[in-house]
């Protein structure tokens, strides 16, 4: 068999482990990815780790586990807004947005 084939050979199995390679990295979630809550009340709540690990000095140490564990399962009610627990451990108005004004509500609770 000649070069010629073994070069196209070489070449397209390159290519289609680039185009895999590619797949996978697009596909790379961070740490637990978009985590969803569905609300009755006040409209869904979308938590993104992506945006929160973008926060300085994150970690995931930062919430897992000692505010959240690694999956999802926080029944999280109005109540809890009140306190230093889930969310508001940042969530105060001091390291971040507030869970009790008004008018930060709407940055968490969507429609
Ligand atoms: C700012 C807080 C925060 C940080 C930092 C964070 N997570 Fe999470 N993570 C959450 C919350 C909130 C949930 C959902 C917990 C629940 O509903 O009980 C979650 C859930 C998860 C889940 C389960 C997802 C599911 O759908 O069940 C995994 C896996 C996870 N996190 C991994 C990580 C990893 C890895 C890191 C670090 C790269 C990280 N997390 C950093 C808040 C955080
Ligand atoms: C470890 C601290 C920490 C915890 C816990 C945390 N956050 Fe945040 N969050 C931040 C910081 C810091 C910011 C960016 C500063 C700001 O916007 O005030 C932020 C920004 C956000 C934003 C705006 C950016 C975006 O992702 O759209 C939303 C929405 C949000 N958090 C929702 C949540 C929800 C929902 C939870 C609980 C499930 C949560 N956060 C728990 C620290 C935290
Ligand atoms: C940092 C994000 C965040 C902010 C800000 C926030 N909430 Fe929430 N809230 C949540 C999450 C997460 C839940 C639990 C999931 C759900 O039920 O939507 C929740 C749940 C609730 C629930 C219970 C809903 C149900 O169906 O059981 C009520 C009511 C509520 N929030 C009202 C409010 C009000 C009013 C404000 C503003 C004063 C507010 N929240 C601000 C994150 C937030």
């Amino acid at each position: 068999m000649g070069n010629k084939f073994w070069r196209i050979l070489i070449v397209s199995v390159c290519i289609i482990c680039f185009a895999a390679l590619g797949a996978a990295f697009a596909q790379k979630k961070v740490g637990g990815g978009d985590v969803k809550y569905e609300s009755k009340e006040k409209g869904a709540v979308l938590f993104s780790h992506e945006t929160h690990m973008k926060v300085p000095d994150t970690k995931c140490n930062s919430c897992h586990t000692k505010v959240f564990k690694m999956k999802k399962e926080a029944k999280i009610t109005k109540a809890d807004h009140a306190e230093a627990k889930y969310c508001t451990v940042c969530h105060d108005g001091k390291k971040a947005f507030s869970s009790t004004a008004e008018a930060d509500c709407a940055k968490c609770h969507k429609k």
